[in-house]
């Protein structure tokens, strides 16, 4: 029971079928994967075999075809459509490789706007102020009303992990979140992504990137929709960056990656 409890997202026999497309197609084929509480865990694998739409239906962004997910127990693929709504808005933090800000907006208004939607009207002037302190501490209180095209990629992404965090999410998404991202950039947002973890928010990342990965706590490796290995990392330090990521990368290799 004990080690139950420490697992917060798991998912079992999970499978997704489009039917959109003739024949349909099965894209996840029965996966298991259980994530702990505070861990840090990376998705890999060839473009196409199926890491978005594994990542969009663990989070309920889409509804499985058949298979269930828990977050800390509470089964999400019973729920109505706004109940995951909700769930996702109250529980969940969302980055993608697009930011995907509204244009008309100010950074810091794009980060408040989801943030306000979460929480009732008494709570909104500490949102508020949750908002500035994440911006603050993510080095982007002075780009706060900028349009979203007046600052850098790496700034827009630091906001989008802002904009994630607002919420007090129990588990935060990243779909390629470095992908449009140059090497300075990525590291800065690995910087932040790793500040995220250790501060005890529980991690599920989508990453091409090997140095990206071995950042994360486990790596499991998707292929053809069904999750065929995975490696246990432990905890990540600047200090041993280097071996870390070679031996990841010696992994891959094994994998075909
Ligand atoms: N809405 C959809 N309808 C039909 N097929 C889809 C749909 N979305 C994705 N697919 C197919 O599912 C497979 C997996 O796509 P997915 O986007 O999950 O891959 P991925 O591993 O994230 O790839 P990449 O690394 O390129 O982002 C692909 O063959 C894709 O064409
Ligand atoms: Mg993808």
């Amino acid at each position: 029971m004990a080690r139950d409890t420490a697992v917060t997202l798991e998912c079992r026999d999970l499978t997704k079928t489009f039917t959109s497309t003739d024949p349909p197609t099965q894209v996840i084929k029965g996966v298991d994967l259980s994530i702990r509480t505070g861990e840090f865990v990376v998705v890999m694998g060839a473009s196409g075999s199926g890491k978005s739409t594994l990542l969009y239906n663990v989070s309920g962004m889409d509804r499985a075809t058949s298979g269930e997910v828990r977050l800390g127990g509470q089964d999400l693929t019973a729920l109505s459509d706004e109940e995951m709504s909700r769930v996702r808005l109250t529980r969940m933090g969302f980055v993608f490789q697009q930011a995907y800000f509204l244009n008309n907006l100010s950074v810091r208004d794009n980060i408040l706007l989801p943030a306000l939607k979460a929480v009732p009207r008494r709570e909104r002037e500490s949102a508020v102020a949750r908002v500035d302190a994440l911006m603050e501490r993510f080095g982007i209180a002075h780009v706060g009303r900028h349009g979203i095209t007046q600052v850098s990629g790496g700034q827009l992404q630091r906001a989008s992990i802002c904009r994630a965090l607002a919420g007090e999410p129990t588990i935060l998404f990243a779909d390629e979140p470095t992908g449009a991202l140059n090497s300075g950039m990525t590291t800065e947002v690995m910087d932040a992504l790793t500040d995220v973890h250790r501060e005890g928010t529980t991690v599920v990342m989508v990453t091409h990137d090997p140095a990206c990965a071995a950042r994360a706590d486990r790596v499991v490796y998707l292929r053809d929709g069904a999750l065929v290995d995975s490696r246990e990392l432990g905890a990540w330090s600047h200090e041993e960056a280097t071996p870390r990521e070679d031996d990841l990368l010696a992994w891959l290799r094994t994998l075909g990656f």
